[in-house]
């Protein structure tokens, strides 16, 4: 990892202490362009910031996850590309408010994140209200967040949470490869991730949603029943 230099692993200080010297900096000092920034949060091996990278070479791409192993195949690919446009960065995510400013991202990629079933209220779904309300500071005002994953519950439990909020929703489908709702990208169907790929295998549904945050609006979670009623209905078919 050290050896790439599209890889940034920031230190403990930095993160905890919101110390990052490149918050607010993306554009000047990493990707030396004003190309607008996209995020891919839990990217694994970077599926969709390489994939993307490669399409839109008029874009910013950071991949971010905690895994080393996994985003140095990630960052292997993208250094064997020679791709200037795809970074990665190695941390936590409940730590991201230390890395981006106010404005600083304009689109948020979330792919088959863990859907942390365990709890009721999960602080740690990276759909949660505790991660949007995040989100929110430094992503642009219609900035649009993607969500793809198989996990039926977490999928439905976004849906909760946006209609809660009554936040705009862009495309919303419970099978994107049988729907093929209109007017959705044929990125969604080409680049497909390490996980995508495991439960297309077994036949589990992929689901997409794709919505945008409200500026300054702090988003709240659902009830406690409803988080009963989506854990009992949606769990059972959850592999975790
Ligand atoms: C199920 S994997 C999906 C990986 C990839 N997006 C894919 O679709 O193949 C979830 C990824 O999210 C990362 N992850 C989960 N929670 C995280 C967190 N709080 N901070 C950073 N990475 C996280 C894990 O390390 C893991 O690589």
């Amino acid at each position: 990892m050290k050896s790439f230099s599209n890889v940034i692993e920031p230190d403990f200080d930095q993160a905890f202490h919101n110390k990052s010297p490149l918050k607010g900096k993306w554009y000047t000092d990493v990707f030396k362009n004003d190309h607008p920034i996209v995020l891919e949060l839990g990217c694994g091996k970077g599926e969709y910031t390489t994939g993307l990278a490669q399409t839109y070479p008029e874009k910013n791409f950071i991949g971010i996850d905690i895994k080393g192993a996994r985003m140095w195949v990630g960052a292997g690919f993208a250094d064997k590309l020679h791709l200037t446009n795809a970074v990665f960065l190695r941390t936590r995510i409940e730590f991201i408010n230390s890395f981006f400013a106010e404005n600083e991202v304009s689109e948020i990629w979330v792919t088959f994140p863990d859907p942390q079933p365990k709890k009721k209220r999960n602080r740690k779904r990276l759909t949660s209200s505790n991660f949007l309300n995040n989100y929110s500071r430094f992503l642009m005002p219609g900035g649009r967040i993607h969500l793809k994953t198989d996990s039926r519950f977490l999928h439905e439990y976004t849906r909760e949470i946006v209609s809660l909020n009554q936040l705009p929703v862009h495309c919303s489908t419970r099978d994107l490869y049988g729907e093929k709702p209109t007017g959705t990208d044929d990125l969604l169907y080409s680049i497909q991730t390490h996980y995508e790929s495991l439960f297309r295998a077994q036949g589990v549904p992929i689901t997409y949603l794709s919505f945008s945050l409200k500026p300054n609006v702090m988003l709240i979670e659902p009830d406690d029943d409803q988080q009963e009623y989506l854990l009992k209905t949606f769990l059972p078919v959850e592999k975790d």
